[in-house]
């Protein structure tokens, strides 16, 4: 009874956001379809974990923009009103599909470690790793952000309407509030004791000492002036001396100081680099190569089960689901030991290889879990000199799609890395942790870590921004926050999606089961737990967890688009 009413307040207050979100669409609302789950549309479409801004974005669709355009509107949009995720102070990832020129490239907006961080940034004075939180809460976790460089160039070479025009929506939003969404709410409440350690963070999200409600009007006048200096003077003010100075200020005087200085934003560049595609049967996946880690091993895993028959597999057994576990911890082991910043380590170029699959598939046992899984030599050239680092993504993040009526595709994903991020909030905005993505320790064993902390370089990602084609033209665009396990959500929705045909609502729905080092990950509450006593009988220890997803995507078909929302967050397609 309490659940079912807890559940109604929920919907209700959900309701209430969407309503906010279609009082912001006009002038005409005639043609304009919402849904909080699957939507068809023909013309353009936006998928984002916020009413507020998939419909702000597709505001700019609608009246004229393209998706680069709406790209911008969502993010400012989004770094309002699910500050806990993504946001001005954080990173992002974005795969672009330009439908002129019918070809795919991807951005990167990933933080970079100071110039000033020393190698041994997370670990304590008695040589050993940091606690996670003792890392993440501070400025010593805070890279130099990327989100507004990517913003910022890629709409000077892509971008339609007037930037000031795209900072407009979150800006109105900021001085007028918005309504604080059940999950923000549910956030801040989790978050307390942390989120009370800077003042400024501390006063935005307790006023009157006390957190924030679902459904109160939340304003962020600071945000509001922060965009009003981007607006007039262009993404690069934040770059420069006048605005970095303050982020640096707040990182040097927190209690956990960090080591960002103006030269690291000064310095600070988005890399235009190519897809990492990889075909899957008749599809060509594309991603987000390295300094991401989620191409490839979305790819890997794929890669290997492709030698496996898994079309003809039943979902519902135990045994269809420990063969794809087999399949992701292998390309685990692999991305633990070699993927990491490509300006600073050599990443084997077999590790895409279709005879390695071959030879990797050969590794596992159909009837039981392997004791332990090695990382493969992918190429003769593979040295065995980098050991396996830890470096614990946490589950924040966002992930967007949006296509416009030219057929232009943002698959982006952003974050600020932990809940909250560092902790610190400056100008009206959070300050990513994304420097915990590093490995802690350097070196293991005598050997050092590909993912190791240096100077000006990016840490490893997980983040899963794709976009797949079928017979050369686009079929689906996806992604997932969630840590290192979006590259599972992403993986396993693509398997529902193309092997089994799921509709794409059904594979985000589909309760997941997720094997990256060993344990068997179950989503509590789902039909999932029914095959726990049969993993446990394959030898696997089984985790029964929340797994928090935020898939969000489009298919594509030859009736027209269909946009889906993960029914575990609060995101909403909007389309035409
Ligand atoms: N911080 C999440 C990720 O980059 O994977």
């Amino acid at each position: 009874m309490k659940y079912l009413f807890l559940l109604f307040s929920y919907c209700l207050s959900l309701s209430a956001i969407a309503q906010q979100a279609t009082d912001l669409i006009s002038p005409e609302k005639g043609g304009i379809k919402f849904q909080k789950q699957s939507l068809k549309a023909k013309n353009q479409i936006v998928v984002t974990a916020h009413p507020l801004a998939s419909t702000a974005a597709y505001n700019i669709l609608h009246n004229g923009g393209n998706a680069i355009d709406a790209m911008v509107t969502a993010q400012t949009v989004l770094g309002l009103v699910e500050p806990q995720s993504s946001g001005l102070g954080g990173g992002a990832f974005l795969v672009y599909y330009d439908a002129k020129s019918q070809t795919i490239t991807t951005f990167d907006g990933r933080e970079t470690a100071p110039f000033e961080a020393p190698n041994d940034l997370f670990m304590a004075k008695d040589k050993t790793p940091l606690a996670f939180f003792d890392a993440v809460v501070g400025g010593r976790s805070v890279g130099t952000p990327g989100t507004v460089k990517l913003l910022w160039e890629t709409h000077k070479k892509y971008g339609q309407k007037l930037w000031e025009d795209l900072l407009k929506p979150a800006s109105k939003l900021a001085s007028n509030g918005f309504k604080v969404s059940p999950r923000l709410a549910n956030s801040i409440k989790n978050d307390s004791k942390h989120l009370q350690t800077d003042i400024t963070t501390a006063s935005y999200f307790f006023p009157d000492g006390q957190p924030l409600k679902e459904g109160e009007n939340l304003k962020n006048p600071n945000y509001a002036d922060t965009l009003k200096q981007l607006s007039v003077n262009g993404g690069d003010y934040y770059y420069g001396k006048e605005f970095s100075q303050s982020i640096v200020e707040k990182v040097k005087q927190a209690k956990n100081s960090g080591h960002l200085s103006t030269k690291d934003f000064k310095q600070y560049t988005i890399i235009e680099r190519l897809a990492t595609c990889s075909t899957y049967h008749q599809y060509n996946i594309c991603g987000m190569g390295p300094p991401s880690s989620g191409a490839i091993t979305v790819s890997q895993t794929l890669g290997i089960l492709e030698n496996l028959k898994l079309s003809q597999m039943s979902p519902d057994k135990a045994q269809t689901w420990h063969i794809i576990s087999e399949a992701s911890r292998l390309a685990f082991a692999d991305r633990g030991l070699y993927i990491a910043d490509p300006s600073y380590v050599n990443i084997p170029s077999g590790l895409l290889s279709k005879t390695y699959f071959r030879n990797r598939a050969k590794l596992i046992n159909t009837q039981s879990s392997s004791k332990v899984i090695s990382p493969g030599k992918p190429d003769a050239l593979t040295t065995s000199k980098f050991s396996q680092g830890r470096s614990p993504e946490q589950n924040s993040t966002s992930h967007f799609v949006i296509v416009d009526r030219i057929g232009n595709i943002v698959s982006m994903t952003s974050t600020i890395e932990n809940g909250f991020g560092s902790r610190l909030m400056v100008k009206g905005f959070l300050l990513n942790n994304e420097l915990t993505d590093f490995s802690f320790s350097s070196e293991k064993n005598g050997k050092l870590v590909a993912n190791r902390v240096e100077a000006g370089k990016r840490p490893r990602s997980s983040m899963a921004p794709t976009i797949v084609f079928k017979n050369n033209k686009p079929y689906l665009a996806l992604g997932s926050p969630g840590g290192s396990r979006i590259i599972n959500y992403v993986t396993n929705s693509l398997i529902a999606i193309l092997d089994w045909q799921y509709p794409i609502q059904n594979a985000f729905n589909m309760p997941h089961i997720v094997n990256r080092f060993g344990t068997m990950d179950v989503e509590e509450n789902t039909s999932a737990t029914n095959l726990i006593s049969d993993f446990k009988s394959m030898g696997y220890e089984v985790s029964m967890r929340n797994l928090n997803s935020g898939l969000h995507g489009v298919l594509f078909t030859d009736s027209g688009m269909i946009g889906a929302a993960d029914n575990r967050r609060e995101g909403l397609v909007v389309g035409d």
